[in-house]
């Protein structure tokens, strides 16, 4: 039931700041720690190497959850397009940890990679937010989002349900394998949920974003650096899905090896600026593509912005970014849908859960 909301896509977006304190709650032992099942944490354990197999934006939250994985538990981590994967399998490493990362549970491009595996007697770990679905159920193990159904067909609240997931799992596994973190998950995570909460609090401003960018143009441009691509990637997907603007998502250094020659007078670049290290790498990219004409929106963090950024997100921890800098790509995209009287919860040529390969 979508309530008094218009579209079940805006209340799912709405409702990502509880699902957020929900998992937090779902994974937390009796002291309060964070926990997982012993036999995933034994699992990754005796894993050389995890391979991530989603498609889709579960993929996009997969790409970030290696960052987690390899920087926060130091376990190198492969990602993979399921679809690709099956008809072309990499050499494996000697003792692979197969994880899923799927919304519904149901994707079929993942689980034919699923029996493959299972075929090759590896084992797996599915993440879903369907406790019972197909990829739980034939894996050898499960981590269930607890987001809630997700009726939209665009992906939102799954994609944030996913990467805090990925977060509490490589966090876990961190301290299992005796490595300091340097920073308590669960405080962060709630700073996240509030940060999460600001955003979605802004919608009259973000709608003006998507106004003044969005309104007329046939495509658009979403550039980042390490994380902020991942999540430029997502925020493409997001906006071509339910609006139909053609968008794409590059690193900013890759800009100059071809996609630059795509500018035009008035193009709209949305540029993600969330990380320090690399934050004066995009500004320059901005620069460059703003010299040929585009039309640049820049959405930065507290702490790294300058006059005249187009949106300011607040200061999280720098590996949690992407669960805010999401958000309002979110909305953007739900926005430049509903401004072009798309069908904004069910988008034309697509299904909710895609059980062909
Ligand atoms: C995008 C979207 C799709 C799904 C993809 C995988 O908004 O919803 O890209 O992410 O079809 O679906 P699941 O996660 O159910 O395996």
């Amino acid at each position: 039931d979508k309530g008094t909301y218009p579209h079940y896509m805006l209340k799912e977006i709405d409702e990502q700041p509880a699902v957020m304190r929900k998992i937090i709650q779902a994974y937390q032992g009796e002291d309060e720690k964070l926990t997982i099942q012993p036999e995933i944490l034994d699992a990754l354990q005796a894993a050389d190497r995890l391979y991530i197999i989603a498609a889709g934006t579960s993929y996009h939250a997969g790409l970030i959850g290696k960052e987690y994985l390899e920087k926060m538990a130091g376990i190198p981590v492969e990602v993979h397009v399921a679809s690709e994967f099956g008809y072309n399998m990499p050499l494996l490493s000697e003792k692979p940890l197969f994880i899923f990362i799927s919304q519904s549970g149901e994707t079929a491009d993942s689980r034919q990679v699923l029996v493959r595996i299972k075929e090759l007697g590896h084992p797996s770990l599915t993440i879903t937010n369907v406790a019972g679905s197909t990829l739980s159920r034939e894996a050898n193990h499960t981590l269930l989002l607890y987001a809630g159904p997700e009726i939209a067909v665009a992906s939102t609240k799954a994609y944030t349900a996913q990467l805090a997931v990925l977060a509490i799992l490589a966090s876990v596994t961190a301290e299992a394998r005796g490595r300091e973190l340097g920073f308590d998950l669960v405080q962060e995570m709630g700073i996240v949920a509030n940060a999460i909460q600001a955003q979605v609090d802004m919608k009259e401003e973000i709608e003006q974003l998507a106004h003044d960018f969005l309104s007329t143009t046939r495509n658009c441009f979403f550039i980042g650096r390490l994380m902020d691509f991942f999540v430029g990637l997502e925020g493409a997907l997001k906006l071509k899905e339910i609006s139909y603007i053609q968008a794409e998502g590059f690193a900013g250094g890759e800009l100059k090896h071809g996609t630059i020659a795509l500018i035009e007078e008035g193009t709209p670049v949305i540029a993600l600026a969330t990380q320090e290290s690399v934050n004066l790498n995009i500004r320059g990219n901005v620069k460059e593509v703003a010299a040929r004409g585009a039309n640049t929106m820049i959405i930065s963090m507290e702490g790294l912005n300058e006059d005249g950024d187009s949106h300011v997100l607040p200061t999280v921890h720098e590996l949690l970014t992407p669960l805010v800098s999401v958000i309002p790509l979110q909305l953007i995209s739900y926005y430049a849908a509903l401004h072009r009287d798309c069908d904004v919860d069910k988008p034309r040529n697509l299904a909710k859960s895609v059980t062909v390969e």
